[in-house]
């Protein structure tokens, strides 16, 4: 009989009802310890913290769902509590079962099962809150962000280069940057916008995208769907599943294969390699390092893409924030040089735009994503009985942490008791307890130069038509998983010919 003959389809759909009806969900014994929270509600997809904020204003700062055994923390001071606090408890990361049956739980490091991850090193490293030991700590730990340096010197003069050489492509080179930087850092190579594995990449993120939003509802509560036959009607999530599996191959297999060759032909070294070379004849490790490469791609390409293009855009949107931060780098550091992080403590207003970066715009405009996926930024799950979730926009837009949360104003770190220069972790946006992003020193140097150096030499406004009136900003971001600026136009230029020769040097030194 063909599978697609209408006598196999009637059979296999009865045996579905049947298998559908033996194994629905069974109601938990246990719900009522749970706190309140709203009946049989339709789960939001996109712009869920909008809903979630809402029914944290009805029931609390913990809102249980229980149709899908889900608690929301709808505060900082409940996700540090039970995210940082009791950190083992709540370490586990939901996932859609489109992630499982693509295999990003084998490469992600934090999936429920943890001794069945290939990253175990990584995460018992974290767990025993220690920084060595496990590749991903290994690399990103903080006493080894000095080895990024170079790169980061490099990428972001190349890139002030692109935006003073052909100005309207700014998202292009912002995405350029934010990926070219990893492939430099982490496997020494430089990629250019052509290149296949800039494509790669691309591809990869788009389809993560794909697999976490698209939704398929009946799957998540019936995961025996997964053994459906990919030609069955409403099985489109196989495909999915099988090009992301592809992608993540792909960016695992082939930056780590050039990276390898090239230190054996002593044409170039670099930190992948050298952990190769370290890990020779074991498959295990191979294949961890291999992982970390993509998972560092997939989680750090987009992410600082998306913080960098929306500082741009604020700061067409905040002429004054852009001016007062430019001045008081022209008063610390003069007009001679490019910023260092060594100046970093030195500029207290940079530090605040940046902060203020993190919290009120990056968390407004990143990822949004349904209820059942694990990674992202403004809303994040994590396992309790099940599947607890904190969602950061909502606590960042607290009136009661953060007064006018709507508007973009750096003096709140400047003027507040502690000053901007705080710790790491109280940039939300990098997530909480064991599950706090891997590359957030690496991260958090890239923003924070990339800002340093933009507000030094260039000077960004809203564009202006044939009439010399200035154009409408939208200031509108996609609704994509990794949210950026929707496509706008502005005037990038250099602040002076003193701005422009800095740039052309700092250029001619990397090349
Ligand atoms: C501004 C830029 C970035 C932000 C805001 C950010 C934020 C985050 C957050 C919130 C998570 C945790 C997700 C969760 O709890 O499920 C995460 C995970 C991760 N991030 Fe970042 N990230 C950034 C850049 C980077 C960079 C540059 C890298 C590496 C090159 C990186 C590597 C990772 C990795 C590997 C994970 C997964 C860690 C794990 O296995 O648990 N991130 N990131």
């Amino acid at each position: 009989m063909a599978p697609t003959s209408p006598l196999f389809v009637t059979l296999y759909g009865i045996a579905a009802l049947v298998a559908l009806l033996y194994f629905r969900p069974r109601r938990q014994s246990h719900v009522n310890s749970f706190p309140p929270g709203p009946k049989s509600p339709s789960m939001p997809m996109l712009d869920a913290w909008i809903q979630y904020e809402q029914w944290g204003r009805e029931y609390g700062e913990l809102v249980y769902i229980r149709e899908h055994n889900m608690l929301i923390l709808n505060h900082a001071h409940v996700a540090i509590d039970l995210l940082e606090k009791c950190a083992r408890l709540y370490l586990d990361r939901a996932m859609t079962q489109v992630m499982k049956l693509s295999g990003f739980n084998e490469v992600l490091s934090l999936e429920v099962n943890i001794l069945a991850c290939p990253l175990t090193k990584a995460i018992n490293t974290r767990i025993n809150g220690g920084e060595t030991g496990g590749f991903s700590s290994k690399i990103f730990r903080q006493s080894s962000s000095h080895r990024f340096y170079p790169a980061q010197y490099n990428k972001i003069s190349q890139y002030l280069h692109s935006l003073i050489t052909v100005p309207e492509e700014f998202m292009q080179h912002t995405m350029l940057l934010s990926q070219g930087l990893i492939y430099s850092a982490l496997y020494g190579l430089d990629v250019s916008s052509e290149d296949l594995l800039y494509k790669k990449a691309i591809e990869a993120i788009a389809m993560l995208g794909r697999a976490v939003l698209e939704s398929y509802p009946a799957l998540e509560r019936y995961p025996w769907l997964r053994f459906t036959p990919s030609w069955f009607p409403g099985c489109g999530f196989h495909e999915i599943a099988n090009k992301f599996r592809q992608n993540m191959a792909d960016l695992g297999t082939i930056p780590f294969d050039i990276a390898v060759n090239n230190l054996k032909t002593g044409t170039g070294t670099s930190l992948i390699a050298e952990l190769a070379l370290e890990s020779e004849g074991n498959p295990l490790d191979i294949k961890n390092i291999k992982a970390m490469g993509a998972v560092s791609l997939l989680a750090g390409a987009d992410t600082t893409m998306s913080s960098i293009s929306a500082f741009l855009l604020t700061m067409v949107q905040h002429p004054d924030v852009q001016l007062k931060a430019r001045a008081e780098i022209d008063r610390v550091i003069g007009r001679g040089r490019l910023p260092k992080f060594e100046d970093r403590r030195s500029l207290p207003y940079v530090e605040s735009v940046y902060r203020e970066l993190m919290v009120t715009i990056f968390l407004k405009v990143v990822t949004t994503f349904g209820p059942l996926f694990g990674v992202g930024l403004n809303m994040l799950s994590f396992r309790m009985c099940d599947c607890p979730q904190y969602l950061v926009r909502a606590m960042s837009r607290d009136p009661n942490v953060y007064s006018e949360p709507n508007t973009f104003m750096p003096e709140r770190f400047l003027d507040s008791p502690d000053g901007p220069f705080t710790s790491i972790n109280d940039i939300l946006a990098f997530g909480f307890g064991r599950r706090v992003c891997v590359g957030r020193y690496m991260a958090d140097n890239t923003v924070w130069l990339a800002i340093a150096s933009v507000l030094a030499t260039l000077d960004l406004q809203k564009a202006k038509d044939n009439e010399g009136n200035e154009v409408d900003l939208p200031g509108e971001y996609t609704r994509t998983f990794f949210r950026h600026p929707k496509p706008y136009q502005s005037s990038i230029t250099p602040r002076d010919q003193q701005a422009r020769d800095l740039i052309k040097l700092a250029t001619a030194m990397v090349d």
